[in-house]
């Protein structure tokens, strides 16, 4: 499947895994796309969106700072998709892809999680922001004859496996497969992925390796940085785009690196 003219909300674009993404993007979607980039960091959006678009000019190139886990955030996002609506009937494709994320409070245990509010945030941004922003934008691009809707949420092996410290990490990654799922099963026409991208070399994996309360499980993310085990980033981006090109998996599956 071509993704042809596509308009692509990444959110989480501002470095790591989808900041890759959008790069590998740019390089597969027909001039005349659009790729909108959401993160909170304004400076490095503007920077990386500069790059892509001195790189493809045939592509239009924006995005928002927002943060995402406040309703504004979520708001300011939905706007600045709302701009590209003229773009609609030109379009092939609309590509949603939910990666932006956060490890939570990996220092503490099960027994320490004991601030209600601290938990409300963490589920906020990871879950509930999630949920709003793509519902909001499925409102915004609707179904219509010949356009492709396809929702990525950006899921992790924490989605089905417990962790030891990854209290909130497993429990926001599950509830997110979950969800989508549920979409999956009510929007027949809307293609929804869970990918789980491998262990990659971003800051996110940096947090592991020095504030992981269980000491066992962070020597392994240690070893597992020293030995060279992490997934190439950009393999893994690459992964992603063509299980969504290719499109045999079943609306609403977890897909993981390994597993293709
Ligand atoms: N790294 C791994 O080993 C790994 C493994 C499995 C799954 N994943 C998943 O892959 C996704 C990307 O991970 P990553 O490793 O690339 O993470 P990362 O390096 O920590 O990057 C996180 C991205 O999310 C954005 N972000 C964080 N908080 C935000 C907020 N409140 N509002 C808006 N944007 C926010 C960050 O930008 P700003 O700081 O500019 O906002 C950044 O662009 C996550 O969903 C993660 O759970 C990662």
């Amino acid at each position: 499947m071509e993704l042809g003219r596509a308009l692509c909300v990444v959110t989480g674009a501002s470095r790591g895994f989808g900041l890759t993404v959008c790069r590998e993007l740019a390089a597969r979607v027909a001039p005349g796309s659009w790729l909108l980039l959401v993160a909170r960091s304004e400076e490095r959006l503007r920077q990386e969106a500069g790059r892509l678009m001195e790189r493809w000019p045939g592509l239009g190139i924006s995005w928002v700072a927002a943060d995402l886990s406040t309703k504004e955030g979520v708001r300011r996002t939905v706007m600045a998709a709302d701009g590209l609506k003229s773009e609609r009937e030109a379009a092939d494709t609309v590509l949603i892809i939910n990666n932006a994320g956060s490890l939570g409070d990996i220092s503490k245990s099960f027994v320490d999680m004991t601030d209600v509010v601290a938990v409300d945030n963490y589920f906020s941004f990871n879950v509930s922001s999630a949920l709003c922003l793509t519902s909001s934008l499925l409102t915004t691009f609707p179904r219509c004859p010949g356009l492709r809707r396809v929702v990525v949420n950006v899921s992790s092996l924490a989605a089905i496996k417990p962790f030891k410290s990854w209290t909130l990490y497993c429990t926001g990654k599950a509830a997110r497969d979950m969800m989508f799922r549920v979409l999956a099963e009510e929007e027949a026409d809307v293609r929804v992925l869970s990918y789980g991208p491998g262990p990659l070399d971003t800051d996110m994996q940096e947090e592991l390796r020095t504030q992981m309360a269980d000491a066992e499980m962070r020597q392994c993310f240690i070893d597992m940085k020293n030995e060279g085990k992490l997934v190439d980033i950009e393999a893994s981006a690459r992964k992603m785009l063509d299980i969504i090109q290719t499109n045999t998996y079943k609306s609403g599956d977890h897909v993981d690196f390994y597993e293709v």
